[in-house]
Parts: structure tokens; C-alpha cells; sequence
């Protein structure tokens, strides 16, 4: 550990909360050089929805290397790409009857967001954007002034101008804020700019695992239709099956303007962030919004492999809800045998949050699974959700296992909490 104290920033994070060296990682599981196997049920932030090195993935990455394949290329067309965007077409897009038009920016999520932000505006020539409460939308300016963190934000040292953020689904009465919303865009002297824009999460990852309902993101959607606003989701963390199907919104029934992928897109964990965007709202010029790095040839080989792999049937959909109902209903038995200590559970598919009111013991119960061979990652403007978010090719009996050191740490946890409180 001493390299990483001596000659890494401190503005490194999850290894303070893992304390030891990674070494490898096969499916759901991690090692590190010690040996010690840890159950993941971080998955990379969501970049691992396959797992870790998935075996179809890595014969399909390791024939291209093999075969002396393009690996950087920018945006010059290769027959990686144009596999990728073919197969991305065939069996995502088409069978959903979605026609988007493909944008390559940097391979990061906040990139994808910037790009976003910026058609937008370019399309609308308007400034505003609306974005909503604990919103997280990446780290660069334009994703952060979308963002709610103020800790995140206050990073910036820069004024986050030209957005507003509005409650979040729940985060007032369910319908409330859509409520609101629709009064402030209908009175001109509500003193609401027009936006160009609404970006919106269906279910908030960073944020604290809040869901957005159907309804909401549905009227939502009609809001933005009836006052000339683009609809932007971001699915980069809950796209690619999290909440069950490919897109997170497809239950919705909605089709937003703009979608931004990233995380498992590009299959292997392997970097790579999608802008998709309506044909019609295509106003780019040549070289307008670019990036060294936007033609990751790898990662369009793992992509595409990942493609024919999970998404040319429901299975792997039809796993993620059943996989997602036991989450839940363990959750649920957990967080109502812990009452006292304001648990509760929130969650969609294969993310999924259980709550407590005093985040001190959300950080002890994650570091207490860890030590128990479980890594779990905290969620929530105080670190107040311990987050669910196993790869979704996990085993069930993988997932009951994880399940178990999960319940034995919240036990283990609270009895000593009550110990403390009692003396
Ligand atoms: C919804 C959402 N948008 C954007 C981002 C930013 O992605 P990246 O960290 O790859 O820039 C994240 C990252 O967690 C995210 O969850």
C-alpha cells in the first residue's frame, strides 16, 4: 500500500474504503495478492455489468489483438466500428424501434453528458438546462453544473451557471414537482428561462438509488414535448440491463431526445461513452465536439461481442428482474427486522439500496462485509445507502451468498452499535 500513499493523489477514494492491493477478477469475484476472493457486488460502478473478465469477451478481444486489429483510430472509419454500429442497430436499436444516430465523444460518461449539453443548447439556441436534486452527472463543468453534490460541485471553483435543479421524483410528493414544473413553464412571469433541455436519470445511482417512477418520467416527457425542451436521459450507470431491459427508460413508454451511455457499454470494462441522438437533431459540424480517444477499437470489439452475447434474447433481462426480486424481498426482510435503526430499501432490477438514518452505520456495515469478502459501495449525498450492484451475469447462488454476508454484517453491525449506545 505504501507506493500508493508515497506517489498517488489523495483525491483517490474506493481504495480507502478496500484496503488492499487488487490483483485479478473471474466473473463475480476479485483476488487480491494476498489471495483473498471478495464477492463483487460493486461491478466497477455499473462498468461491470458482465462481470469481470467475461471468457466470449475476452477470445473476442484477444483474436482482434491477435490479428494486429486497428486499436486507435479517433473517428476514422474501421471495421471495428462499423461491426459495432451495425450489430448496436440489429439487435438494441431495432428491435425496440429506436432510430438514433450514433456520436462517438471521449470514452467517459462525463463526456457523453457534455456533448449532450452542448447539441442541445445548439439545437434549441437557448442557455438553460434543468437538471434535479441529487442529480450526478459526471466531474467536468458542464456535467458538474448538472450535478447536486455540493461537495462535488464545489470543486468546480468556478460559478455552475446557465441550469436549474427542480426536485426530484419522491424528493417532495411523488408528482409535485412535475407539478411545479408545468406552473413555472407555463407563467411567463414565473422568471423560469425557457431551457433547452431537461437531463434526467430514471433511477439516481450516485445520488442515493432513488427511482423515479414510470409516471413521473412519462409526464415528464410530455412536459418537455409540450414546451419545446429536449429530453435527455443519462443512462450511463442504469443502462446495459441494470434495471432489467437494455434502456432504463423503455418501461416508461418514452423515447427521449438524447440518451448517454458509458460504464458497460463497451462490454469488458473496457473505456467507451455513447451520445445518442435523434436523427433530425444531428446539427453538428465536422470536428464540432471531439476527442483523442473516441475510437477505442477494443472496446467496440467487446461491445459488439457483448451485443451478440446478452441482447440477442430476453434471458439475461428475465435473469436481472428475477435476481432483482430476491435482492428486494431480502432487503425487505432485513431493513423491517432493523426498524430502530431507520432502515429502509429502495431500488430497480439489480440496483438496489438498503437505508439507514445514521450513515455512520451504512459506512460500518460496508466495511464489515468487506471483511467478510463482500465489497458494497455507499450511496447518497451522506453516504447513507449501502448500494447493490452486483455484475448481472452473478449466479443465484452467488447472489444468496453476497445476501448472507450482507445480513451478517448488518447484524453483527447493529448489535454492536446497540452495545455502544447502551453503555
Ligand atoms: C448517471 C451518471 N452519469 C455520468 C457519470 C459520469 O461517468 P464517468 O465517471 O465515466 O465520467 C456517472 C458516473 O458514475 C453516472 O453514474
Amino acid at each position: 500500500m505504501q507506493v500508493f500513499e508515497e506517489l498517488e493523489s489523495e483525491v483517490r477514494s474506493y481504495c480507502r474504503s478496500w484496503p488492499t492491493v487488487f490483483e485479478g477478477g473471474s466473473g463475480s469475484w476479485m483476488w487480491d495478492e494476498d489471495g483473498n476472493r471478495y464477492l463483487d457486488f460493486f461491478a466497477g460502478a455499473g462498468a461491470l455489468n458482465y462481470g469481470h473478465t467475461h471468457p466470449v469477451l475476452k477470445r473476442a478481444l484477444l483474436d482482434y489483438i491477435e490479428g494486429d486489429g486497428v486499436i486507435h483510430s479517433l473517428d476514422m472509419s474501421t471495421t471495428a466500428k462499423a461491426e459495432m454500429l451495425r450489430t448496436f442497430d440489429d439487435v438494441v436499436l431495432q428491435p425496440r424501434g429506436l432510430d438514433y444516430k450514433v456520436q462517438f465523444p471521449g470514452p467517459t460518461g462525463t463526456n457523453a453528458v457534455e456533448a449532450a449539453l452542448k447539441l442541445a443548447r445548439k439545437v434549441k439556441g437557448r442557455e438553460q438546462i434543468l437538471s434535479f436534486t441529487n442529480a450526478f452527472h459526471g466531474m467536468t463543468l458542464g456535467a458538474l453544473s448538472v450535478t447536486g453534490n455540493s461537495f462535488k460541485r464545489n470543486g468546480a471553483g468556478v460559478p455552475l451557471a446557465h441550469t436549474s435543479a427542480f426536485p426530484f421524483c419522491n424528493y417532495l410528493e411523488e408528482g409535485s414537482s412535475i407539478d411545479l414544473l408545468q406552473a413555472l413553464l407555463g407563467d411567463s412571469g414565473s422568471g423560469l428561462d425557457r431551457p433547452a433541455a431537461v437531463i434526467v436519470e430514471t433511477v439516481q445511482g450516485e445520488g442515493g438509488v432513488n427511482v423515479a417512477s414510470f409516471t413521473w418520467l412519462k409526464r415528464l416527457a410530455e412536459l418537455c414535448t409540450d414546451h419545446d425542451m429536449l429530453l435527455i436521459v443519462d443512462d450511463i450507470q442504469m443502462g446495459v440491463g441494470r434495471t432489467g431491459p437494455f434502456f432504463s427508460f423503455e418501461p416508461a413508454g418514452i423515447q427521449p431526445d438524447i440518451v448517454t451511455l458509458s460504464k458497460s457499454i463497451g462490454g469488458y470494462g473496457l473505456p467507451m461513452a455513447l451520445t445518442l441522438l435523434k436523427p433530425e437533431l444531428d446539427v453538428w459540424e465536422p470536428g464540432e465536439h471531439n476527442g483523442t480517444f473516441r475510437g477505442n477499437n477494443a472496446s467496440f470489439v467487446t461491445a459488439t461481442a457483448s451485443f451478440r452475447e446478452f441482447w440477442s434474447d430476453d434471458t439475461l433481462a428475465t435473469s436481472v428482474a428475477e435476481h432483482g426480486d430476491l435482492v428486494h424481498s431480502t432487503l425487505v426482510d432485513l431493513a423491517s427486522s432493523h426498524l430502530e435503526a431507520g432502515a429502509d430499501t429502495r431500488g430497480r432490477g439489480l440496483v438496489q439500496g438498503l437505508v439507514f438514518e445514521d450513515p455512520s452505520i451504512t459506512k460500518a456495515v460496508c466495511r464489515e462485509a468487506f471483511d467478510n469478502g463482500l465489497l458494497l459501495e455507499t450511496s447518497g449525498p451522506d453516504s447513507e445507502v449501502v448500494k447493490l450492484m452486483p455484475p448481472l451475469t452473478i449466479s443465484t447462488e452467488e447472489l444468496q451468498q453476497g445476501l448472507d454476508i450482507l445480513t451478517r454484517s448488518v447484524d453483527t453491525v447493529l448489535a454492536k452499535h446497540r452495545a455502544g449506545v447502551a453503555k
